[in-house]
Formats: C-alpha cells, structure tokens, sequence
C-alpha cells in the first residue's frame, strides 16, 4: 500500500474549510492508502506557546472530528499520530536542519506572512517547515527498494512547505546518498473555502467560520449574517454569482445542483432575494451535518481518545525510528 502523510495544527475545533480543504480528500483516501493522519501539537506550539491548554483541548476536538466526518481509527491502515509523542521527529529535524539554507525559510510565504503579523518570531517557528518536512519525510520508504512517493492530501496553501520539503529532500539525498523518497501534493478541486465574511480564507480567530460542530441555530445565524453581493441592495436587482459566498457554500455542500442552478439563474436575472437563497443554503448545511453531529455525539461517549492515538502513534514510531537509523548511517555518523 502506498503512504499517505497528512497533518494538522491542534488550535481549536474544525469547520467546514478544513472540511473543503482538507477532509474530505481524506475520507476517500483512507480506503485505499496507509495513512497518517497527524495532529502537529509541536508545531501548535511555534504559535501558541503561551497556550498549551488549548493545544491539549484541541487535540480532543480533533480527534472527535475526525471520527464525526468519517476517518475511522480502527481500519488496520489508519493511524492517528499526535507529533509531540515521537520524539524522533525532532532529531530528524536536526539532521534536515544541516541541509537546509535559512533563505528558504525566509522565503516561504507563511513564515513571511506570519513575521509581519508577529513582531518577535520564536526560533522554533522560523525553522517549523524543517520540522514540517521531517513529518513528511519520516514515512519515506527507503528510495532504494521504492521511487514511489509519499503522498501529501493538503489544503493549497500548504503547497510551498511540501515544495521545501522536497527540496530539502533531493538536497540531503545529494549530500548524504539516498535517505528519502520526495512527496506529491495533493490538493482538492475547492482547495480553499471563503469565510462567511467573504475574505479569502474561513478561520477561527477571523470570527467567519461555520464549525462542524456548531448548532442549528448558530448554523442560522452564521449563514443569515452571511455576505452576498453588496451591489444587490434588493431582492430585484440582477446579483453576481461568481465568488459569492453564498453561492460558493451551495456549489460546495448541496448536493441538489439543479436546485442550484435554478438559484443561480434566478439570482442573475434579480428574481430571487438572499433570504431564500440563504434559508436554503441553512437547510442543505444542516443536512449535510447532521450526520456529523450523530457521529460526534456517539464518538463523545464511547470513543477513546487517548487510546487511539496511542495505538496510531505507536505504529508510526515505529517507522521514525527505522527512518532515523537510515538517516543517520547514510551521515555516517559515528556509533558507539
Ligand atoms: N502545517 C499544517 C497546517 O498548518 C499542519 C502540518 C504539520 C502538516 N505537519 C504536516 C501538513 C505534515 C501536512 C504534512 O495545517
């Protein structure tokens, strides 16, 4: 079976652009893949070092996500992995460290835009995407016996840091001999989701996003509140479908696409009012979630979650220590 990586940030529940751009790849990945599906708590921590609560909280919220949407823990190929339980990864961060110019990670656009908005970065964020690579690279089949990649399902934004770790890849290879197979991005058709406020991208701390385990009546309000085309001051006026948030949700979540279209229409020629357009948008997403919220709520009471990372992070070390000793022969470093 070939290798499947993919991870993320415990920093609070998830919502429906995780769900869009990451999740539901995910789900039709994980029949026919060995997957790893990482919570990055380490590098939650480059961010929220104050906060380690709400990394430890997150992670529940994860974990119960996850199973809501329907990854299922318990398929021999499944693997929950919580980063910060192999410690092996940050020796790999080391080692990757060596080959890797600090010009790149003054370059990747994240750790660019993040400088900006953080005015005292930590060292530990300035070299996450080293780590990030030795949480790709961990899973690397020895490129002697493969050439098969390791695959990365991931949101578009995460495309540069799998770019550096391919990079960081070819030059430790080239260093040292061959240590690592590279990674193939996979991004979804949507890739990213609108807020609710219509900017570019649905988060948390923007106050823009609809959370898998929201309720009908925030669902309502959330979506009721949401931004259409602000040109349409009435229910007449022809309207712009095109990046129209509540359009774009519609295209993303109902799944009745001639009802959509018929929307679409009507919205364009300035028969129809937001209201409707969105009181049906409500009654798609709750379909859509009500399945989710059964799932979480019955994953609430009986699931262990402890134990299922356990069990996943187990698995997983196993590989990094393999890994790791292929690593460091390959460096030569002296063993005693
Ligand atoms: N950087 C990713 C995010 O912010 C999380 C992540 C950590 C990840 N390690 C990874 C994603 C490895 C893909 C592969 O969501």
């Amino acid at each position: 079976m070939r290798r499947i990586l993919t991870g993320i940030r415990p920093t609070g529940p998830l919502h429906l652009g995780h769900y869009i751009g990451a999740l539901k790849q995910w789900i039709e990945l994980q029949d026919d893949y060995e997957c790893y599906f990482l919570i990055a708590d380490v590098q939650a921590l480059t961010t929220h070092e104050k906060n380690p609560k709400l990394i430890r909280q997150a992670i529940k919220d994860v974990v119960l996500d996850w199973v809501a949407v329907g990854l299922d823990p318990f398929k021999p190929n499944v693997h929950f992995v919580l980063q910060s339980a192999i410690p092996e990864l940050t020796e790999l961060t080391t080692y990757l460290s060596m080959v890797t110019p600090f010009s790149w990670m003054e370059s990747n656009p994240t750790i660019q835009a993040e400088k900006k908005r953080i005015k005292k970065v930590s060292t530990g964020f300035m070299y996450y995407v080293v780590s990030q690579a030795a949480d790709v690279l961990f899973v690397s089949p020895d490129p002697k016996s493969t050439r098969r990649k390791i695959l990365v399902p991931v949101g578009e934004d995460q495309v540069p840091h799998l770019r550096d770790t391919n990079n960081i890849a070819k030059r430790f290879n080239r260093t040292y001999g061959k240590t690592f197979v590279e990674c193939t991005a996979l991004v979804g058709d949507v890739g990213r989701l609108v807020g609710t406020d219509g900017q570019e991208k649905m988060s948390k701390s923007l106050n823009n996003a609809i959370h898998l385990r929201d309720d009908e009546k925030t669902v309502r309000d959330l979506v009721m509140k949401m931004y259409t085309d602000p040109k349409r001051i009435g229910a007449d006026i022809p309207g712009t479908v095109e990046g129209n948030p509540v359009f774009v949700y519609h295209n993303a979540f109902n799944p009745d696409g001639d009802a959509v279209r018929n929307l679409e229409g009507r919205y364009r020629a300035g028969t129809v009012g937001d209201v409707e357009v969105k009181q049906k948008l409500y009654a798609a997403l709750v379909e859509f979630l009500k399945p989710i919220w059964a799932k979480r709520k019955q994953a609430e009471k009986s699931l262990d979650v402890h134990d299922v990372l356990e069990d996943g992070t187990l698995h997983a070390r196993r590989l990094a220590i393999q890994t790791l000793e292929r690593t460091r022969d390959n460096i030569k470093l002296m063993k005693l």
